[in-house]
């Protein structure tokens, strides 16, 4: 992100801050409980969005060399993700061509041929079929047309995408719209792959996301966890195309607004959350990033997986290789101590503890409750207030998507 952007965006944090006030979408919307709940609607999210849409499935570097491997089986379409020989991301159904059986089980490693396990057909990671054991018993079998069916890919920015539908058509520019240079400037190719976590709860995947979407909640629900670290009440928010910008302080603020200006950086004051169509928030902290990529139950509205991957910045890890013991680190412990977050290096145990007692814990749960007593249908819609556009948006690109109407305004 430009620096004057920077600066403009904790101008406006503070200045929400010093005058009580907070993002105003407007109005106050109604949502019908029936989108958490339906299955024709579920039915067609899964088509739409996951079986006929663009996925984005990590960092450049959660493949960081030729020969590394990913497996991604978190939208019904079992994936093979290699960094080939020449260093191009690939990707590939990760289904044998003799029975159909997965070649690749491990989530991710080094490998650059692939065994499957039941008869050791054997693929190299261009997905060519490279060896058939007895093969003179087998039968003929021109292995140039059996290789690994391929999926469309592409690398930009530092992200990974792929198509789940062979020959599709893979647009990055389309998909990231106006947000793209600012993306681009963040150089996430150089993050690196730390660690990951999954929370798999009872909530529809757009409750998962919804948790997301405001601030209001954050000095409630979260009172002793990121209560502790965060100011609520206070939104940066600013939408493109399908995806958006949801920027919020941390208390580093108090600290960035002494400094002079030239030296402001968004991520020593605030954590930058980008939502991109339709269920990936890419969160990013001083020096780290967690990317969230939320996906629903083929066959449950109710239920949802979150994978949560984790990466640092090489800034970040050589602090961390080199001071060894002697420099402060955040632990589960510490998390939410605010003197002991002051140049304290994070960790993923620490990382994973917020995931865990904030998001799942408090957030999650809260969609959890919310996803058990709509069920019933007796609640026919839920509100969106003022201050939580990013709700507003979320659900009307949605339903754009789908051919529905906009929500509908609340008048009280
Ligand atoms: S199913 Fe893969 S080798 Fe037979
Ligand atoms: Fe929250």
């Amino acid at each position: 992100m430009e620096h004057s952007k920077q600066v403009k965006i904790l101008s406006e944090l503070i200045r929400q801050l010093d005058e009580k006030v907070n993002v105003d979408a407007g109005v106050i919307l109604q949502n019908p409980t029936s989108v958490y709940t339906c299955s024709d609607l579920a039915n067609k999210e899964w088509e739409d969005f996951f079986q006929n849409h663009p996925q984005l499935v990590g960092l450049s570097k959660d493949l960081p060399e030729p020969g590394s491997f990913l497996t991604i089986d978190d939208f019904g379409i079992p994936i093979l993700a290699t960094r080939d020989s020449e260093g191009r991301f690939r990707a590939f159904l990760n289904a044998c061509r003799h029975r159909g059986v997965r070649v690749e089980t491990e989530l991710r490693g080094k490998r650059s041929r692939f065994a499957c396990p039941f008869h050791k057909w054997t693929y190299d990671n261009c997905g060519s079929l490279i060896a058939i054991p007895q093969e003179d018993h087998f039968g003929a079998i021109d292995k140039s047309c059996r290789g690994l069916v391929e999926l469309p890919t592409c690398e930009k920015y530092g992200l990974l995408w792929v198509h789940p539908q062979p020959g599709s058509d893979l647009d990055v520019e389309m998909l990231l719209g106006d947000l793209s240079s600012e993306l681009e400037n963040w150089k996430f190719e150089r993050m690196n792959y730390v660690g990951e976590t999954t929370i798999d709860m009872r909530l529809n995947w757009k409750l998962a996301n919804d948790t997301f979407g405001e601030t209001y909640h954050f000095h409630k629900l979260h009172k002793d966890t990121v209560g502790r670290i965060f100011y609520g009440d206070a939104l940066s928010y600013e939408s493109f195309q399908r995806n958006h910008r949801f920027v919020f302080p941390n208390r580093g603020i108090d600290r960035v607004r002494e400094q002079p200006r030239d030296e402001w950086r968004v991520t020593h004051g605030a954590v930058v959350i980008y939502y991109l169509f339709p269920n990936v928030h890419v969160a990013l902290g001083r020096g780290n990033i967690n990317l969230f990529r939320i996906y629903p139950h083929p066959k449950n509205p109710g239920r949802s997986v979150t994978q949560i991957s984790h990466y640092f910045s090489d800034k970040l890890l050589e602090a961390k290789n080199q001071e060894g013991d002697d420099v402060p680190k955040l632990s589960p412990e510490n998390v939410y101590d605010m003197d002991a977050r002051y140049g304290a290096l994070p960790t993923v145990e620490a990382q994973n503890e917020v995931i865990m007692s904030t998001i799942a814990q408090e957030d999650y749960a809260m969609g959890a409750s919310t996803q058990s007593a709509i069920e019933n249908g007796l609640l026919d819609h839920v509100i969106f207030g003022r201050n939580e556009p990013a709700l507003h948006h979320f659900h009307n690109t949605f339903r754009a998507a789908l051919d529905m109407p906009r929500l509908q305004e609340y008048v009280g």
